[in-house]
Formats: structure tokens, C-alpha cells, sequence
């Protein structure tokens, strides 16, 4: 029996009308998910911050609906204007996973969604936005019918169904630093079915920055569920799937010592070897720009010559994460000003950092 699914019929809708709002945000990757199988599972665990400042906010509204059980009635606004195809896939997102949401058979719904960043800024919004819609959906459930789910089981229903509408967004539903897939590791909590928080980490890193140097602002050149098809029959599939479990421990027992000179070591490793893993595929893909390396070489000496732990980290595109503790933001800053901006796309830097997880509005 799956206990995400909660039972109620129309009798015990107790408000037939209701507006709700969530502001969820984005997170990077320290620990890359890369390749899945079966419904949303992820073939290796992986770890993230969560971001403050890249978010999406989204406003529901339910009502009564007309019309026929089955059919899911929805209407949804992408930063103010209608949007037909993000319509369609949540349609679809919706009708795959009907069974999730009983309250689809009596209610419309209509959604309004907007990003903190720009719309051609090369940054992945589904995290942002699947997440949440998962915390709108369950909010409505909870609230509609009455149903006094804790605080607790709401997120975790919430992260349960953000991982079947985009796996890295079940990440987004907590603050901090975060996993989401199994791991034998005592400190993570999280399974292949849901995200959790990772306790025990120092200080240092629960307010990290992360500047992000938009090197190109077009669109993804692979989309995610392309690129993790090519993990399907790829020639290092094995070894990298014990690699990330391996760089996951690693990682984890360097974040809970605050050795930052090692968290650097791994975490441009791991982005590097997912660039690796998407150019030795086929087809295969160098999603790097040149200004990318120029941005990787600049980090790499600053590094070496000022003694100082700022580090990179890739997407699957040709942005570049800068990772830094708070201690050092003066000197990363102006590093960034007099360095950097001149590899970005109109000299755009989003400057980010950890950040407290999803926000309840309404
Ligand atoms: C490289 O979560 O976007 O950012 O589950 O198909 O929606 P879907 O994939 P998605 O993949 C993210 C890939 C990544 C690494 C990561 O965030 O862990």
C-alpha cells in the first residue's frame, strides 16, 4: 500500500474554495544524480544545497469543478500569461499520477507561477517549480479535507511526489544541505523514494555562497531526460555509479569536519565527471563553452595563488557554481568583479547562497 495516498471522498471537503501560496527554491548539486530507472528512481545517491534567492513562487486556487470525474480541469500562468505547454505537462504530470491526488476527481485548479530569475538565464527552474507544485498540491489536500497532516508528513509527501515530476526538485523541499537516493552512510536519512536533510554537518557550510556565473543564457542543449538516458547503456555505467557512492561518503565526512580544502577536491571532481560522462556517451555532448574553461582556470589559480576555498561546480549546462564560505566573500567578490564578469553573458553573476528551504505564503 503506498501511504502517500491519503482517503477521502466529496463528504468531507470542508472548504470548496480556497487560495494557497509556496515560494520553493532551487538547489546545485555537490553529488550529481545522473541516471535513473523504474519510476523516478535515481541509480546513485545524491547531495545538494539548497538555494536562497533562485525561487519560484506559485499561487493556487480551487474551486468546485464542473464536469466529469476524470478529467482533470486546470488552467495555469506562467509569470502572468497563460502557458499552454507548461499546462500540458502538468496536465500529464497530473493524469500519470491521478491517484496520488484523489481531490483531482471534485476540484479545478488554477495556477499562477513566477521566478525569481530572469527567464533566459540558462538556470534549471524545474527543482523550483516541481517542488512547488508538490507543496501546493499537498497543501490543498491537507487543508480542503481537513486531513492534520504534521508539518512532517506533508514534506515528506511533498518530496515524494516533487521526485516523480523532476528527481532533483524532491531535494528542494528541505533547507540546508541535502540528499535524495539510499546510502549505507548513518547520515543520510534520505531512500530512492524520497529526499531528506543531512544532519551532523559543520557550520561552515550551512551558509555557503553560491555566485552563478551565466556563461550562456540559452536554452539546455540536452534536456535532463535525455541526458539521463545516456546513462542507460554507457560504458562507465558501473563505475560511476560506485564512484558517486564512494564521493558521497567522502564528501560527507569532509562536511562534517569543515575541511574545506577537501570539500573542493570533490566537489570539482564530481562536476567534472559528469562533463566527462556526457562526452564520452553517445551521442556525445561537451556542454562546456570556451568561457567555461576560462571561468574553471581563473577559479583554479585563484585558488593556488591566495590560499583561499573557492571552488566550482557544473549543471548539465555551461554555467559555472561558485562555491565559497561566507569568511572569504569580500575577497571571492572582488575577485568576481575584476575577473569574472567578463566570461558572463551580459556580465551576469546571480549571487545565491544556502538558504532556509520552501516558504508558506497563504
Ligand atoms: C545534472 O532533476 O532535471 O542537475 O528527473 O529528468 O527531471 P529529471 O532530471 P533533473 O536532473 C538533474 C541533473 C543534474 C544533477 C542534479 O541536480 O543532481
Amino acid at each position: 500500500m503506498n501511504t502517500y495516498i491519503k482517503q477521502y471522498t466529496k463528504k468531507e471537503l470542508v472548504e470548496d474554495t480556497g487560495r494557497i501560496s509556496w515560494t520553493s527554491p532551487s538547489n546545485i548539486a555537490l553529488i550529481k544524480y545522473w541516471g535513473k530507472h523504474g519510476k523516478q528512481l535515481p541509480c546513485n545517491p545524491s547531495v545538494s544545497f539548497t538555494l536562497s534567492e533562485s525561487k519560484t513562487t506559485m499561487d493556487f486556487s480551487w474551486s468546485i469543478k464542473d464536469g466529469g470525474k476524470d478529467e482533470i480541469v486546470l488552467d495555469f500562468y506562467f509569470e502572468n500569461k497563460k502557458n499552454a505547454l507548461f499546462e500540458e505537462k502538468i496536465r500529464k504530470f497530473l493524469e500519470d499520477n491521478f491517484e496520488l491526488f484523489p481531490f483531482l476527481k471534485y476540484l479545478s485548479l488554477e495556477i499562477e507561477s513566477v521566478n525569481s530569475f530572469p527567464h533566459s538565464a540558462g538556470i534549471a527552474s524545474s527543482a523550483s517549480s516541481m517542488s512547488a507544485l508538490a507543496l501546493g498540491l499537498c497543501s490543498i489536500e491537507n487543508q480542503a479535507f481537513d486531513l492534520n497532516l504534521s508539518d512532517g508528513e506533508l514534506l515528506e509527501k511533498a518530496t515524494y511526489v516533487a521526485r516523480l515530476a523532476s528527481g532533483s526538485a524532491a531535494r528542494s523541499i528541505f533547507p540546508g544541505i541535502v540528499s535524495w537516493g539510499k546510502s549505507d552512510l548513518e547520515e543520510i536519512k534520505s531512500s530512492d523514494l524520497i529526499a531528506s536533510k543531512v544532519e551532523g554537518i559543520a557550520d561552515i557550510f550551512k551558509n555557503y555562497h553560491d555566485s552563478i556565473v551565466i556563461v550562456d543564457a540559452g536554452e539546455k542543449a540536452v534536456s535532463s531526460r535525455a541526458g539521463h538516458a545516456l546513462m542507460e547503456d554507457h560504458p562507465f555505467r558501473e563505475v560511476r555509479f560506485q564512484h558517486a557512492n564512494k564521493q558521497l561518503e567522502n564528501l560527507i565526512t569532509i562536511m562534517k569536519t569543515g575541511d574545506v580544502d577537501k570539500f573542493c577536491e570533490i566537489v570539482e571532481t564530481e562536476a567534472l565527471e559528469l562533463h566527462g560522462l556526457m562526452m564520452n556517451s553517445t551521442p556525445s555532448y561537451t556542454l562546456m563553452r570556451p568561457n567555461t574553461l576560462a571561468v574553471i582556470e581563473k577559479v583554479r589559480k585563484f585558488r593556488s595563488e591566495k590560499g583561499l576555498a573557492l571552488c566550482f561546480t557544473l549543471d548539465a549546462g555551461p554555467n559555472v557554481h561558485l562555491l565559497y564560505p561566507d569568511n572569504i566573500s569580500r575577497e571571492v567578490t572582488e575577485f568576481i568583479n575584476s575577473e569574472i564578469t567578463e566570461f558572463a553573458e551580459n556580465g551576469l553573476v546571480i549571487h545565491d547562497r544556502v538558504g532556509s528551504g520552501p516558504e508558506r505564503f497563504l
